[in-house]
């Protein structure tokens, strides 16, 4: 384990997972940790993050030098590293220099963390004080016009530092840097493999059931499908899933669920089809709130309904699955570090006399390790690798009143839209590619000899990192031009496709 201690920058996630993706597991604790706390979790290293403030700064964070004490490696970065510096007695100073984006770095010395690279490195710079003198039996390695000394390190001690943000991908050899101080400074091995965790949730996964009886909700998305695949790993027969099917997912997904991962899972499927009850509840509803709430309140009686049948069957359930992810329990940005847990509606909502404890296999991990594990898994790649999906589904890109007929039509268009994206090869550069039917909106067209009045199709493709802001994706015309042509010819009703270029803010991703 290496900790990375948050000092509130975006940016202690970024590291953490760029330590994973050297292979060594890590978690983020917030600065506020104190270091008794920070000693419990034996890490083999830690991390200082950069932060927002000037180590000089009223109320700034500051680093417990009895840290040090505990004779951990330690990497700092930005805020990190003057913290460092200043905590071990070296000097920093406001040089009245800032430097912001793309900096030149000047190496002197390569040492151990900077061996082998050039004299000269392209960083990702955010600073304005700087390291002017390094703490005794420190080397200094490079510079920056703003930065005498960017960089040092003391690898007798295990410690080292970077002013620049190597985790950043426009830091040049950023990752390599960081290798370097986890494998040759810290003397970490790469050992975090998918095979690895999968071996590791399953042996926690037995220990905290024990012999008792598990219920897991499945939606067709990854998270649901790798945290119910785990489970069933580690206690096979004593888990049951339930797809309540609210017949508002796309072409095939539902088959995808109650075919493709029974069968290379094996797992126990109760499917609950509530297309009828669903689409009752919502007949007549155009608000897009509304539709939401009601697809919230009868998922959670069709799952109870469905839990208790379980129940019932298998004497008790004590436990329900939740694909709760490290994003979700770190708070991002860092502050506090509280956990602040997803409150899905399919947990929170249940009566009290339905009373489960929480198993939540993916709770360490991020979006791209639990896709990892799903592979390693053997998971349909349909699944692995599928985009984000909304839990109300399609019923909020009918812009209208949500009808069979409707349902219908906008499946046709998006497995259309969806299939082509595939065929050019850009899955994984499109974050989510909604396809939205204004069921209330006809324009006039002509197809063959006759006039048509019919509905417009949104193509709706996005760039993002977080769904949090996005950018409208680039796809090529000739792509555009495929999946209109195919739309309006093999979809009955619709006779015009429109893009959506607007990036978020100030549009959603959805258009409800
Ligand atoms: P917006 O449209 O707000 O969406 O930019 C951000 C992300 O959230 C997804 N989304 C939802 N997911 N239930 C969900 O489970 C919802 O009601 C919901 N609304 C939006 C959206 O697909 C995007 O990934």
């Amino acid at each position: 384990l290496v900790v990375v201690i948050d000092f509130g920058a975006q940016y202690a996630q970024l590291i953490a997972r760029r330590v994973r993706e050297a292979r060594v597991y890590s978690e983020i604790l917030p600065h506020t940790a104190s270091v008794a706390e920070i000693a419990a979790r034996r890490p083999k290293a830690i991390i200082l993050s950069g932060g927002p403030q000037s180590v000089y700064a009223d109320g700034a964070p500051q680093v417990d030098p009895d840290l040090f004490g505990l004779g951990l490696p330690a990497f700092g970065i930005c805020y990190g590293f003057q913290a460092m510096a200043r905590a071990l007695g070296g000097d920093v100073a406001k040089t009245g220099i800032s430097e912001f984006g793309r900096t030149q770095a000047t190496v002197a010395t390569g040492g151990t963390l900077l061996a082998g690279l050039p004299g000269s490195l392209d960083v990702w710079m955010s600073h304005g004080d700087s390291v002017a003198a390094s703490p005794a039996g420190f080397t200094a390695l490079a510079s920056t016009a703003g930065a005498p000394i960017a960089a040092f390190e003391n690898v007798d001690a295990g410690l080292a530092g970077v002013q620049w943000h190597p985790e950043v991908l426009h830091s040049q050899a950023g990752q390599q840097v960081l290798e370097r101080f986890l494998y040759d400074i810290a003397g970490c091995r790469p050992d975090w493999t998918a095979a690895n965790i999968v071996d590791d949730s399953v042996a926690v996964i037995r220990e905290q059931v024990g012999d008792a009886h598990v219920i897991c909700g499945l939606s067709g998305g990854v998270d649901s499908a790798v945290a119910a695949a785990l489970v069933q790993k580690a206690v096979g027969s004593q888990l049951t899933c339930v797809f309540v099917d609210h017949g508002l997912l796309r072409q095939g997904e539902a088959e995808q669920v109650e075919r493709d991962f029974v069968a290379t899972t094996g797992v126990a499927l109760k499917v609950v089809d509530a297309t009828e009850q669903f689409l009752g509840a919502l007949a007549g509803v155009t608000d897009p709130e509304t539709k939401r709430k009601i697809i919230g309140r009868e998922f959670i009686r069709s799952f109870e309904r469905a839990a208790r049948e379980i129940v019932g069957e298998s004497g008790a359930v004590d436990w329900l699955v939740q694909g709760t992810l490290y994003p979700d329990v770190v708070e991002s940005g860092g502050g506090e570090g509280a956990a602040n847990i997803k409150s899905h509606h399919n947990v929170g909502g249940l009566p009290d006399d339905l009373q489960f404890g929480l198993v939540e296999p993916l709770r360490t991990l991020f979006k791209d390790e639990v896709r990892a594990v799903g592979e390693q898994l053997g998971l349909p790649a349909a699944m692995v690798w599928r985009q984000p999906f909304p839990g109300p589904g399609l019923a909020i890109r009918i812009i209208g009143e949500v009808t069979r007929d409707r349902l219908e039509i906008l499946r046709e268009a998006d497995a259309i839209a969806r299939a082509e994206l595939t065929a050019a090869g850009l899955d994984r550069d499109i974050w989510q590619f909604p396809v939205v039917l204004l069921a209330d909106v006809r324009s006039v067209g002509v197809q063959g000899d006759g006039r048509t009045y019919g509905h417009p199709i949104v193509l709706r493709p996005v760039t993002s990192e977080d769904a949090m802001t996005a950018d409208w994706g680039r796809l090529p015309y000739d792509l555009l031009e495929r999946i209109s042509t195919r739309i309006t010819n093999q979809v009955r009703e619709v006779n015009r496709v429109v893009v959506d270029i607007t990036s978020k803010p100030p549009g959603t991703i959805e258009w409800e």
